[in-house]
């Protein structure tokens, strides 16, 4: 079920090491997010959970949802190391539920809208 972004917390996301930040409505997942505001989030699969290629890691001090057991099987299956202490989990799957900051490369900002005139 879609939250209501009317009744719903927002919280704050920093990825890292872009520094690019965005606002989640609570259950959103990450991803879902970022699309949302804009931005391009790698993926391969669309969010279904197939590809692996959303993958981040989760900074420490954070809490988090386990992963279901279709991410927790995708995430078994991928090659990537954590680098900061953290979790790997599927951005397309990890719903917000807090302020959080996760480390993921390829995130790219929105192009900026070029000025009327
Ligand atoms: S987008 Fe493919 S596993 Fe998340």
């Amino acid at each position: 079920m879609t939250p209501d972004p009317l009744d719903a917390q927002h919280f704050h996301v920093l990825v890292k090491p872009t520094e690019i930040s965005f606002t989640a409505v609570e259950g959103e997942t990450l991803m879902g997010a970022a699309i949302r505001a804009g931005i391009r989030w790698p993926s391969v699969c669309g969010g279904y959970a197939q590809c692996g290629v959303c993958q981040v890691e989760l900074m420490p001090g954070k809490a988090a949802t386990p992963p279901s057991r279709q991410e927790a099987e995708m995430l078994g299956r991928t090659t990537s190391t954590i680098r900061f202490d953290g979790i790997l989990r599927l951005a397309c799957q990890l719903p917000v539920t807090s302020d959080i900051v996760v480390f993921k490369l390829g995130v790219r900002a929105p192009k900026a809208t070029p000025e009327p005139g």
